[in-house]
């Protein structure tokens, strides 16, 4: 079939098309958007409660003033989609609600919290990749995919990691499907699975992690619904699987296209932090995420009016060359690097300590045991761009296995 341009595409953004499957084609096509108008109109929007059509905001200031404007762009849809999702999201409420959410997991995702689980994410990330390092050849996908889940289910939420390939792929499939018929299936196959696996904890021995906080939380005086508890650990596992894993894969298709940057982050370890904001912002961006106008308001020259559906598209504004210089260069020692990669204002990732250090010890350990890391001439990598989070499912890699560095681990 052939391809549609990327102005055609800026007519009528969706980014469920095939084509986006071309890594840098969707941002031609947000250029031109953003060169149009600071919001772009959609029949298509991918991840909206609201039925119908939705505008789109692509440029960063809009999108930076949406994120800090909750009480004209709310999270809360609609009471439908409420009852859908199971119950009260974190995501999808408004403060106060949100804020008193946030403050039970908050502690969990804390700096020092995070910081004491490096070796062990390191164990992880190693055992995964010993899986192949003798042989000089081997899927990274299979890395970044596996980490995030394995630490996350393990060491932070509190569920088994034999579930995490499960639930990888009812989130995959809930939120990529091709059709309603498939993605519906999917959501309620992983609401019931976590369902069943939160009731298997209730009369369970307490433990330290996620899953016991949500069941002992109080908001207001009054434990959360059994429901609740288990709509917010079905979000966190949505929230913090494929976004980590992409942006990981996407970082590891970097290094291996890229010789002469690889062996600049194995010379000078210090710049892993900054490589890693830039990693999310040049590439493991997520691409909207909705906001239902509650009252009245003008933005970028534009009335919206109570029950419009807003998307926020971090990824495009991450791309404005009106906020960053030579935008669709990837910097690896990038400065002053605001990107919305993880949002803004009271939303603001609940989980970007811990997606930052397990993107860092992922690229750590990958460079320290693989420096001379390549593509695999004989297995091309497979890319799947329309879709929320986009990402490498397949990244064949070969790289001398005689070869290890051990400068890399700050
Ligand atoms: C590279 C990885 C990640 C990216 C790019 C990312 C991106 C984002 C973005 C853009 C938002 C804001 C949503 C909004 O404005 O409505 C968000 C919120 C959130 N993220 Fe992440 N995220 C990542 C990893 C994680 C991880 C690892 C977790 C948890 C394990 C997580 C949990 C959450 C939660 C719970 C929220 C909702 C916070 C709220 O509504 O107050 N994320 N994330």
């Amino acid at each position: 079939m052939s391809r549609r341009s990327a102005d055609e595409h800026a007519q009528n953004w969706d980014l469920r098309h095939e084509d986006f499957n071309d890594i840098e084609f969707l941002y031609e096509v947000y250029g031109v958007m953003r060169r149009q108008a600071p919001f772009v109109h959609t029949d298509t929007p991918f991840l909206t409660t609201m039925p119908g059509s939705a505008w789109v905001a692509v440029r960063y200031e809009e999108c930076y003033r949406i994120l800090q404007d909750w009480q004209h762009f709310s999270s809360n849809p609609t009471p439908d989609a409420t009852e859908a999702f199971g119950g009260d999201l974190v995501i999808t409420l408004d403060p106060p609600r949100q804020q008193k959410f946030r403050k039970v997991l908050n502690p969990y995702f804390s700096p020092a919290r995070m910081k004491a689980l490096r070796p062990q994410i390191r164990e992880e990330t190693d055992r995964l990749i010993d899986d192949f390092i003798t042989t000089g050849r081997g899927d990274l996908a299979q890395v970044a995919w596996r980490q995030p889940g394995i630490v996350f289910f393990k060491y932070v939420l509190g569920l088994p990691v034999e579930d995490v390939p499960l639930c990888i792929e009812l989130t995959d499939t809930a939120l990529n499907g091709a059709t309603e018929e498939e993605r519906g299936p999917a959501w309620g196959g992983l609401y019931q699975h976590l369902h069943d696996a939160v009731t298997a904890r209730t009369d369970a021995p307490p433990r330290d992690d996620m899953i016991d906080v949500l069941l002992g939380a109080e908001i207001d005086g009054q434990p959360l619904p059994f429901n609740e508890v288990v709509a917010n650990a079905m979000l966190l596992v949505q929230a913090g699987l494929e976004t980590t894993a992409s942006a990981m894969s996407w970082s590891f298709h970097y290094l291996a296209t890229h010789p002469e940057e690889r062996d600049r982050l194995i010379g000078e370890p210090e710049l892993l932090p900054r490589a890693v904001e830039e990693f999310i912002r040049f590439g493991g961006s997520i691409h909207g995420i909705p906001r239902t106008v509650a009252k009245e308001v003008e933005l970028g020259g534009r009335t919206f009016c109570p029950g419009d559906s807003v998307i926020v598209n971090y990824a495009s504004a991450n791309r404005d060359e009106d906020m960053f210089v030579d935008a669709h260069r990837c910097i690896l020692d990038r400065r002053d690097n605001r990107h919305l990669g993880f949002g803004a204002g009271v939303h603001r990732c609940l989980g970007s300590n811990l997606a930052r250090l397990e993107l860092q010890v992922g690229l750590e350990q990958v460079l320290n045991r693989m420096p001379t890391l390549t593509l695999d001439t004989s297995k091309p990598p497979v890319f799947v761009g329309n879709s929320i989070t986009r990402g490498f499912r397949s990244l064949p890699v070969s790289f001398d296995p005689a070869e290890t560095c051990a400068v890399l681990n700050v």
